[in-house]
């Protein structure tokens, strides 16, 4: 970051003087005021929840203008690296700030593909859940627990243990994902088969039983690798801010990617794709098309809590450009399947077009937000609902990393430490105490 020209004066109506901060300028973006030393200056802190006008970092990775609907990954527009790129390359690229070439690219493959086995005692640790537990409830569990198996590498001070916990957790996500399915299912585990692709192997080791051979679908394949692509990383979003703050006490790479996976849970952040699918299947039963008008008004009504699931964000105030990545993969996927006529994507696609239409969207710059078409993606590739938000956290991991690794190397990293505006009970005595 650079100095700007200008700098930023705070001043005050009751008399006190006022003071002036310097004002940074990123490579794209908004400019910065550095608040750092608004406290020892003004014995004041900023007030701002859910950081709506607050940069927590500074950050390399990842570019988003909201505005413009444009995500760039390292420079990359998105449109580019789904179209022509490859998953494990895109994880190349946000960890090491290049595409690679490909002598590295073929080395990447391998090293990745050399560590998707998991230690074969996680298994009996995850036949401790119950078979009906939601599959980012065992994630939660499993993520963490990497760090009781790879001990080895939990030292995020050492940048060998940063860069090998890196390429674990990128390897053995897809294998924890299935397993988890495969467990609630009840079918056993499929080992990974490492001639495949990492998309490919996924698929296998979700949908391939021992007793028969599997033969990867291309168009499938290809999908699932842009779905991969299309979630690898979004800067700041809560899962990426909560790795951050995790691993700013220095804690391992697991334990704080587990934090990640927990907080992507949630129905507002990656557990939308979830909410998603419910919420269209919720219409279906209610008469599908043409009982959208009617939920629509639910929507708009504040008092009914009802939120349009898939639609909004708090960075993009057009189409989020997933979201449309995503809508012609659906096209590719339910064309390849013969799903054509799928009677949600349909609903989908109505829901989209009243929601353009409307004022209340429109007047709130609420467009599709990438969770709207991926639940339907997924859904057809036959991936279960519950498990959506475990394949979005597969796919993010390797954000999750490289915001990490970015933030050890950062001079000016600190342990991250928010303050408050303190409205409870003054101090007081208990009875009898002085
Ligand atoms: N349906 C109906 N109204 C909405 C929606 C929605 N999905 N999203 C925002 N609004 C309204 C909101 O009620 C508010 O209205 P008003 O100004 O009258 O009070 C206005 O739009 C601004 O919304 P906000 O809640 O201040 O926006 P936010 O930036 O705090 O929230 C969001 C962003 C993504 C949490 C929210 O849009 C939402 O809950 N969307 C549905 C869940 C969803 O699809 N999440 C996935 C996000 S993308 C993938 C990811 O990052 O994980």
């Amino acid at each position: 970051m650079k100095l700007a020209d200008n700098k930023a004066t705070l001043s005050f109506s009751n008399g006190s003087p006022s003071i002036e901060m310097p004002v940074y300028s990123g490579s794209i973006g908004p400019d910065v005021i550095d608040i750092r030393k608004l406290y020892g200056q003004t014995g004041m802190f900023t007030y701002d929840p859910g950081f709506l006008s607050t940069a927590s970092c500074q950050s390399a990775i990842t570019f988003i203008d909201g505005d413009k609907g444009e995500l760039l990954y390292r420079g990359y527009p998105i449109e580019q690296l789904a179209n022509h790129g490859d998953y494990l390359d895109t994880c190349y690229l946000l960890l090491k700030g290049e595409l690679p070439d490909a002598k590295q690219s073929t080395d990447f493959h391998k090293l990745v593909n050399n560590h998707t086995m998991v230690n074969e005692q996680m298994q009996f640790f995850l036949r401790c859940f119950r078979r009906d537990a939601h599959p980012m409830a065992v994630m939660t569990g499993l993520v963490g627990a990497l760090s009781a198996f790879y001990h080895d590498s939990t030292d995020i001070n050492n940048p060998e243990h940063r860069e090998i916990s890196a390429i674990r957790l990128i390897a053995k996500l897809p294998t924890l994902v299935a397993m988890s399915y495969k467990y609630g299912v009840g079918q056993p585990f499929m080992y990974p088969q490492n001639s495949l692709s990492y998309s490919g192997n996924f698929l296998r080791m979700m949908f391939g039983v021992p007793c028969e051979d599997y033969v990867v679908n291309p168009v499938l394949e290809r999908a699932l690798d842009r779905i991969f692509i299309l979630h690898a990383d979004h800067e700041q979003n809560a899962s990426t801010s909560t790795v951050r703050l995790c691993g700013s006490s220095g804690t391992n790479p697991f334990a704080a990617v587990a934090a990640g996976v927990a907080c992507l849970w949630g129905p507002a952040h990656g557990g939308a794709n979830e909410a998603c699918l419910k919420m269209l299947d919720d219409i279906q039963k209610m008469g599908g098309i043409s009982k959208v008008g009617e939920f629509m008004e639910q929507v708009k009504d504040k008092n009914s809590g009802v939120k349009l699931m898939g639609f909004g964000h708090r960075v993009y105030k057009n189409y989020d450009p997933r979201a449309k990545l995503m809508q012609e993969t659906c096209n590719e996927v339910l064309a390849e399947l013969g799903l054509e006529n799928d009677p949600l994507f349909k609903l989908a696609k109505q829901v989209e077009k009243i929601a353009l239409e409307d004022d209340y969207f429109v007047s709130r710059k609420l467009y599709p937000n990438v969770d709207f078409y991926s639940g339907i993606v997924q859904r057809a590739i036959g991936i279960p609902v519950n498990l959506f938000t475990g394949v979005f956290a597969l796919a993010r991991t390797v954000g999750w990393i490289a915001q990490l690794n970015e933030m050890i190397g950062d001079p000016e990293y600190k342990i991250g430490r928010p303050r408050q505006l303190f409205t409870g009970s003054p101090r007081l005595n208990v009875p009898g105490a002085k």
